[in-house]
């Protein structure tokens, strides 16, 4: 089901499947990571991390650990180099915690406090665990709920309003003969990428040079730019190969304190995050809670979609996971209002994780949805058919293209939905209750300016560059694709180098938009070199380069509501002794523009399903609420699916393109998890008769 290619003479590598270009080098150990790259006199510097959760540092007792062998200094706010923190970046002001040893104040548990540097990794471990730093201690506030005092609503969330209004909610909630009032809950999750962050900094001629693993190197560079008030161009970030990001892996405490220490010493430093710290410094998964109101007439026909969410974040930094806005792209009602407030507490402040916003708040409307269609005796499929809306139900702008019916129907047809018993809690396998459920799913498309250089060598290859980042994912194999395709040449032919900050201004991986907003840049500069070349350009000794810039293009795109859709199937067994639920199958069908790659594409999906399947039944951040730090920071507390929890996991597509874009995709980082949860959970409610509104669904809730 794979769209074609389109275009007159390619050569069609896009629709292809393509093993990654790296994967070899990956498997075989030759691949290096920011973490293993070698450097001469390398210096090694390990984070200590507040062990309070509110007050200020009195004293660090630097003294004793001088003295032990290998340490060759301790940062800390008595004698860090200054930073400058109050800047605008292009997503924003940084999170506080990036400005690393500025201050006394400790605003909670795990925040950075010093960075002992030493010969080697292990001195410098020994001395951080030998540290003594002594706090005064404040009370702490690290409990969340939603009727907590200091609950606030923001104005927006990434410049876009936080709250949508349409018609009146409780007028049409007053007159519709069903209503369902749900609350929901998700906890606290963390992104706990393969590879922990890591980072080496080094002064290079008057040039900070940092080779890192981050989700877009010309982003990090401009914010150490910022930070330490350096020319953008006296800032190289290069970050080769990312095991794993999810929108951790931005600028954190690691590189800042690598660049302090190595203006420090004059040497170059590497500084690696432990996974445990990793649980405090490199941002989570706000928990939230959400009350869904829906009111529909007997036919499930809704009039009224009320969604109001609460998130925490931290009392230094606003930062927003937006739940609420799930279900504004998504179905028609006379009457829309969602809105995300906010608990500020002493906790650290949470950041983008895969999907943000659309992960829990497709979880709570996608079940509250569910509930609607018991309550009306409609079919789950049917109801949201009939909620389709022609035009942005909030915004009235008319979509891109929405092909959503179409996964419902191919959806239904793998899974045999026509076939099933709408009755919960009546099919037994042994011990075991036996349920499906489905949901549906979106994601915002974007692209965001961005530029590329296409060279043709002399030899008859080219070379592309431009600050992408494959953070696993395949984006390098997929931009070879594009870039081959475009420049009418096989796959072989073409070398694409990416994610050096050097290359010039990129967007990043993230918000899905990576590959459509590279590609896109790709696309335009091959196109111009091949017609270049087609005109008889000559290729001289150094190379015929051609560049593009996406920032016009991009700024003359109409106005729409642009999105992929997908749904989302589920198979669970309950086991009604032990309330174990298995997860015996998932399918989700998506609609996601053309696909570049098949085979990296289905991986992305499919992963983005596991992890979904892992929200649902496994993934909880636990704070203790005495000493407000986690219980269990790491991968034996912090539970996620392991290989014998994923079953049979099926990804495809249907047709679908976007037609304003020339490469006419749509990003598939995140849609995978959306809905997944949900589906999942409506599944244990057909399986069981039971509602879990809460998650995960942990055996002891399931009993
Ligand atoms: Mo993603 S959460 O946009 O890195």
């Amino acid at each position: 089901m794979t769209t074609a290619t389109r275009g007159t003479a390619a050569p069609g590598a896009v629709g292809t499947g393509h093993t990654r270009i790296e994967g070899r080098d990956k498997v075989t150990g030759a691949a290096r990571y920011a973490g293993e790259i070698p450097f001469g006199d390398l210096a090694h510097g390990w984070l200590v991390l507040s062990t309070v959760a509110r007050g200020r540092v009195v004293a660090v007792e630097t003294g004793p650990v001088l003295g032990m062998p290998g340490v060759l200094a301790v940062l800390h706010h008595g004698n860090a180099p200054r930073v400058e923190t109050q800047y605008v970046g292009s997503l924003g002001p940084p999170d506080p915690v990036v400005g690393l040893f500025q201050h006394d104040r400790v605003p909670y548990a795990g925040w950075p406090v010093a960075l002992v540097v030493a010969e080697t990794s292990e001195q410098a471990r020994e001395a951080a665990e030998a540290l003594q730093v002594r706090y005064e201690t404040e009370p702490h506030d690290v409990g969340f709920h939603p009727e907590h005092a200091a609950a606030y609503t923001p104005e927006s969330v990434m410049g876009q309003p936080n709250e949508a209004v349409k018609g009146d909610l409780e007028a049409e909630l007053a007159a519709s003969a069903v209503v369902v009032d749900e609350r929901y809950g998700t906890p606290e999750e963390h992104h706990n990428t393969m590879e922990p962050h890591a980072a080496t900094a080094r002064w290079d001629g008057g040039r900070l040079e940092v080779v890192d693993s981050n989700q877009g190197s010309r982003w990090v560079a401009e914010e150490l730019a910022h930070l330490f008030s350096l020319d953008l161009a006296s800032v190289r970030v290069r970050s080769e190969h990312v095991g794993g990001a999810f929108g951790c892996k931005g600028v954190r405490p690691h590189q800042v304190g690598a660049a302090m220490a190595a203006t420090v010493l004059d040497r170059p430093v590497r500084v690696v995050l432990t996974r445990r710290q990793m649980f405090s410094v490199v941002g989570y998964r706000s928990p939230t809670t959400q009350r869904v109101r829906l009111g529909a007439d007997p036919d499930g026909r809704l009039r009224a979609l009320g969604h109001e969410a609460h998130g925490v974040t931290s009392k230094l930094f606003e930062f927003v996971e937006p739940s609420a806005g799930f279900g504004r792209s998504m179905y028609a009602a006379d009457a829309h209002h969602s809105v995300t407030r906010l608990v500020p507490l002493d906790v650290p402040t949470p950041t983008w994780m895969r999907a943000p916003g659309e992960a829990p708040g497709s979880f709570a409307l996608e079940c509250a949805l569910d509930e609607l269609a018991e309550k009306c005796g409609v079919d789950p499929i049917a109801l949201r058919e009939r909620n389709e809306p022609a035009v942005g139900p909030v915004s009235g702008l008319p979509f891109g293209s929405r092909n959503l019916l179409a996964c419902y129907r191919e959806g239904a047809r793998r899974f045999s939905w026509a076939d099933r018993d709408p009755r919960p809690g009546t099919r037994r396998d042994g011990r075991w209750l036996v349920g499906t459920g489905m949901a549906a799913s979106t994601f915002f498309v974007g692209a965001a300016p961005t530029t590329a250089a296409v060279t043709a060598e002399p030899d008859g290859t080219f070379t592309v560059r431009i600050t992408a980042a494959d953070v696993g994912t395949g984006a390098r194999t997929a931009l070879t694709q594009i870039a081959a395709d475009a420049l009418e040449v096989t796959p072989d032919r073409v070398r694409v180098r990416i994610a050096d900050s050097d290359f010039g201004q990129a967007w990043l991986a993230g918000g899905s938009m990576g590959t459509r907003s590279w590609g896109w840049a790709v696309l335009l500069a091959a196109r111009e070199l091949r017609e270049r070349l087609a005109l008889g350009g000559a290729v001289p000794e150094e190379g015929l380069t051609a560049r593009s810039d996406t920032s016009d293009v991009l700024a003359a795109l109409a106005q729409k509501e642009r999105h992929s859709y997908g749904a989302q199937f589920a198979e669970v067994a309950v086991d009604v002794t032990t309330g174990e639920v298995r997860v015996r199958r998932m399918l989700g069908i998506f609609a996601a523009g053309r696909i570049v790659n098949p085979l990296t594409a289905r991986s992305q999906l499919v992963g983005g399903m596991t992890w979904g399947l892992s929200m649902a039944l496994h993934e909880e951040a636990v704070r203790d609420a005495a000493s407000g730090a986690h219980v269990g920071a790491d991968l034996a507390g912090y539970h996620f699916a392991a290989h014998a929890d994923v079953p049979r996991i099926e990804a495809d597509w249907v047709e679908d393109t976007d037609d304003e874009d020339p490469v006419g995709i749509k990003g598939i980082g995140e849609i995978g998890i959306v809905g997944a949860a949900a589906a999942i959970a409506n599944a244990v409610w057909h399986a069981t008769g039971v509602r879990h509104r809460t998650l995960p669904i942990r055996p002891d809730r399931v009993l």
